[in-house]
C-alpha cells in the first residue's frame, strides 16, 4: 500500500519586513542578509496570529468534507506551542470542525516535530488504511531584536494530509535518523526567545547531514544520481546550499547541475518567509513543486529534516502522477504577493507587543488582520479564537 502526502497547504501572516531595510537599520551590508544568509523578506506575526491560528489557516485551505470525516489523528509539530499542557491541535480540531473521534497530540523536537508527525502518521495509516492524518507544522521563530539570529526569524505553517494512495508524494520505506545531545539551539521554558550558538548550530546541521546521508546510502545503496531533488530544512536558504555542497561531487556533473537547479526552486518561498522551524522543510518541498515544472511522476525527492538539540532524519518519496493538479500554487503565490510591508520601526513595535500574562481580559484588533482564523483576545487565562470563514464551528 502506498502511504504519503495527499494534500499540502501553507499559510504565512500578512506582514513582512524587507531584509534590505532590516540590514540598513542594523548597520549591516544588505548583501550579508540577501546573499550571505539568502533571505529577502521576513514574515512577521501580529498578536492575532499564533501557532494555532497559523496552522488552522494552513489546514483550512486543504480540508474538504470527506477529509473532515476521515481524519482521526491530528499531530501538531511545534516549538512555539501556546500551552504547556493542552495540545495546540485541539484548538485546530475545533476551529476546523473535525469529527470528534480523533486522537490529537502535540509533538516537540525543535524543527524535527513535523517529521516525527509524518512518520507516526505513516504507521497509523499502515494499521488503519481508511483513515487520514492531519499533520501540522507551525511556528514563530523569535531570537530577539538586534540579536545574531534576528535575520533568521520568520512565521508560518504547513498542513499536510497523510493517507493511503496519496496524490502528491508516496513515502518510501527506508530512512535514516540520528540523535545526539547538543546545545546548539534551545529555548528554556521561562524564555520567549531561543538561545543559540549560531556557529555550532551550522556545524551540527552539517555534521548530522553527513552522518545521516552516509547511513542512508549504506542502508539503501542509493546515491545522488537517484534523486531528482533534495529538499532541506531551511533555517535560512544559504544553509541548503552549504549542505548540498558537501555531497554534490559524489555523482556526475549532470547530477550536480540538476540538484543545484532544483535547490533554487526549493528556496523561493523560504526566502520570502524566513525560518518557520518545523514547517521549513515542507515549505521548501512545496516551493520546489510549485516552481519547478520539469519534475515527473516517479521522480524521487529526498527530504533532510534537522531539529536542533538534536535529531535529524533523511527520508524519501516518489512524486505521484498529476501531482501538479493537486497543488494550490496560485493561492500560495497570491498569499505572498498580497502581504503588507512594514517598516523596521513597525516590525519592532509588533515584535514587542505582548499578551497579558496575568489572566486579565484583553481584546485584539481583529480587523487589522485579513486572516480567516485569528486570536481575538484572552480572558481568564483562556485564549479566544475566531473563524470568520464559512466553516461551521
Ligand atoms: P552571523 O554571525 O551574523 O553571520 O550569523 P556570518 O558572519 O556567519 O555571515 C553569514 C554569511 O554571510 C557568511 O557566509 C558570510 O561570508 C556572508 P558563509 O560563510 O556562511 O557562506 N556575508 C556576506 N555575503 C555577501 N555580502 C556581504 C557579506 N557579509 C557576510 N557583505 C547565523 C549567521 C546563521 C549563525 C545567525 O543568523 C544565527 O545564529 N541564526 C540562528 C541559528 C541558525 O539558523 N542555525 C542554522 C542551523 S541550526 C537549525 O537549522 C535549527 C533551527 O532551525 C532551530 C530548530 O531546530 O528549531 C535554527
Amino acid at each position: 500500500m502506498k502511504i504519503g502526502i495527499d494534500k499540502i497547504g501553507f499559510y504565512a501572516p500578512h506582514l513582512y519586513v524587507d531584509m534590505n531595510n532590516l540590514a540598513k537599520a542594523r548597520d549591516v551590508e544588505p548583501a550579508k542578509f540577501t546573499i550571505g544568509i539568502g533571505q529577502e523578506k521576513m514574515a512577521i506575526a501580529p498578536l492575532t496570529q499564533d501557532a494555532v491560528t497559523l496552522a488552522a489557516n494552513a489546514a483550512m485551505e486543504i480540508l474538504d468534507d470527506s477529509d473532515r470525516a476521515a481524519v482521526d489523528f491530528v499531530i501538531f509539530g511545534t516549538e512555539t506551542g501556546v500551552d504547556h499542557s493542552k495540545a495546540a491541535g485541539v484548538y485546530v480540531h475545533h476551529l476546523l470542525n473535525l469529527q470528534p473521534h480523533t486522537r490529537t497530540v502535540e509533538v516537540k523536537q525543535a524543527c524535527f516535530g513535523a517529521t516525527a508527525g509524518i512518520q507516526m502518521a505513516k504507521g497509523h495509516i499502515a494499521l488503519n488504511p481508511d483513515s487520514k492524518v492531519l499533520v501540522l507544522a507551525s511556528d514563530i521563530a523569535r531570537y530577539g531584536l538586534r540579536t545574531g539570529g534576528e535575520a533568521t526569524q520568520g512565521a508560518g505553517a504547513v498542513a499536510m494530509i497523510i493517507s493511503k494512495d496519496p496524490k502528491i508524494l508516496a513515502l518510501e520505506e527506508p530512512s535514516s535518523y540520528l540523535t545526539e545531545d547538543v546545545m546548539d539551539f534551545w529555548r528554556p521554558v521561562y524564555s520567549e526567545y531561543a538561545q543559540v550558538d549560531g556557529k555550532l548550530s551550522n556545524e551540527m546541521y552539517l555534521s548530522f547531514f553527513e552522518k545521516i546521508w552516509n547511513a542512508y546510502k549504506q542502508k539503501t545503496g542509493l546515491g545522488i544520481g537517484d534523486f531528482a531533488a533534495i529538499c532541506y530544512h531551511l533555517p535560512y536558504t544559504k544553509m541548503g546550499l552549504k549542505a548540498l555542497r558537501t555531497i554534490y561531487d559524489q555523482g556526475t556533473e549532470t547530477d550536480k547541475d540538476r540538484l543545484l537547479e532544483n535547490l533554487e526552486y526549493s528556496k523561493i518561498y523560504n526566502k520570502h518567509v524566513g525560518n518557520i522551524y518545523t514547517g521549513s522543510l515542507y515549505l521548501s518541498f512545496l516551493s520546489l513543486l510549485e516552481h519547478q515544472s520539469n519534475l515527473n511522476a516517479g521522480d524521487r525527492i529526498g527530504l533532510f529534516s534537522y531539529g536542533s538539540g538534536a535529531v535529524g532524519e533523511f527520508f524519501t518519496g516518489l512524486l505521484q502522477p498529476d501531482y501538479q493538479v493537486h497543488l494550490n500554487t496560485k493561492q500560495h503565490q497570491d498569499l505572498l504577493a498580497s502581504r503588507k510591508e512594514v517598516s523596521v520601526e513597525e516590525y519592532e513595535q509588533i515584535f514587542e507587543a505582548k499578551l497579558p500574562k496575568d489572566g486579565t481580559d484583553f481584546e485584539l484588533d481583529v480587523d487589522a488582520d485579513p486572516a480567516k482564523i485569528k486570536l481575538s483576545g484572552v480572558g481568564g487565562h483562556i485564549r479566544h479564537y475566531m473563524n470568520s470563514s464559512q466553516v461551521k464551528v
